[in-house]
């Protein structure tokens, strides 16, 4: 977490700490505070402030949003959901969908590359399709979708694109009205910030579209989506994180960790008995790398790395779907690494010279 961050959440607490809305100097100012990061949000994911929605996290944000998107769908609907995605992007369209009799069409990928079939996506998009959920980038295998495609086949299908952008926006430049998506979700905890999900919706379709809400609250979005009194200090510390993104620069972020992302593949690709995951196009990747080592169990290699003070997950960090498919969910998984803009070369070598000992 940045420093910056730390201190907004703490400015808050000491500075406002009262709930929205009333005629006395902490609430209007703990008002500011929302309206502030609204803003602030608003210049990291390019829309407007009155499209960016604040909740608990991605996951609590999706379900809502799958509840509010199907409400008023049946039978002969269906929902496109991909197999690389994290469950978080599957579980709520599936349950949704059970609840109202809609179909999900499961989009499957190149197994190879990690990558999402967009032949197998064109095929099953078709004007049934209501809603197409997808990644923007892959937290089981670290590569980037062609999200844009995605989010024109849909359109000109006439279906709701939702990208789930919790894995890339730490990583790469966003635009939300460029890609041209309905909806996208990310989670402040992933760009440096805390525990608060966010979601950005079209202003049109915020308005049109009803959430499920209490009576008294909000009419208007964004604050008719947000449930309850919002995280408010969080809130103010995920504003922080989000100038700091934008202050370090998307494309600077990029071109860093591009760097990061080769050493570590080619690193890997150098020691026997390592099997990586993915495409090994760069333009394609996070530095997020998922792979296996021969005759060890991802929890025995992850647990020896740990030992010696690398962090490193095994298993399938919810994306179930991918995991299944690449065959590995039944053999615990795989080991992912990850690095960020402040990761440096001296450190991937450490990791690196770790798993060629193990
Ligand atoms: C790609 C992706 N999507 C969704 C989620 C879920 O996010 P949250 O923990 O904010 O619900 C995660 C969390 O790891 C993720 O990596």
């Amino acid at each position: 977490m940045h420093a910056s961050v730390i201190e907004a959440v703490s400015g808050y607490y000491l500075h406002s700490n009262a709930n929205l809305g009333g005629p006395f100097e902490t609430s209007q100012a703990s008002d500011a505070v929302l309206s502030g990061a609204r803003a602030e949000l608003a210049a990291m994911l390019g829309c407007d402030a009155g499209e960016v929605v604040f909740g608990a996290n991605m996951t609590t944000l999706t379900f809502h949003a799958s509840r509010a998107l199907t409400r008023d769908l049946g039978e002969g609907d269906e929902i496109l959901v991909t197999r690389v995605d994290h469950d978080g992007n599957v579980a709520p369209w599936v349950l949704a969908a059970r609840d109202r009799g809609v179909t999900v069409r499961q989009v499957d990928i190149d197994p190879e590359a990690c990558l999402i079939d967009l032949d197998d996506f064109a095929a099953k998009l078709s004007n049934r399709t209501r809603v197409a959920a997808f990644n923007w980038a892959s937290n089981g295998a670290g590569t980037i979708s062609d999200a844009a495609a995605m989010c024109r086949m849909a359109r000109e299908a006439g279906a709701l694109s939702y990208v789930d952008a919790v894995q890339y926006a730490p990583h790469g430049p966003m635009d939300v009205h460029a890609l041209g998506c309905d909806f996208l979700v990310c989670s402040a905890y992933k760009f440096y910030g805390p525990h608060v999900g966010v979601l950005y919706g079209r202003a049109e379709l915020l308005e049109r579209i009803k959430p499920y809400k209490v009576r008294p609250a909000h009419d208007e979005p964004p604050g008719s989506w947000e449930t309850g009194t919002v995280n408010l200090e969080g809130i103010a510390g995920t504003a922080a994180a989000a100038r700091y993104l934008v202050s370090i620069g998307a494309e600077a972020i990029t071109g860093y960790e591009r760097l990061l992302t080769e050493r570590l593949i080619e690193g890997l690709d150098r020691i026997d008995g390592v099997h990586q995951y993915g495409t090994r196009d760069l333009d394609r990747r996070v530095p997020t790398v998922t792979f296996t080592v021969e005759g060890r169990s991802p929890a025995a290699v992850a647990a020896a790395l740990g030992a010696q003070g690398i962090f490193v997950w095994d298993g399938n960090y919810y994306a179930l779907e991918l995991m299944e498919r690449l065959g590995l969910e039944q053999n615990g998984g795989a080991v992912r690494v990850g690095a960020a803009h402040y990761t440096t070369a001296e450190e991937i070598d450490r990791f690196l010279e770790a798993v060629a000992a193990l």
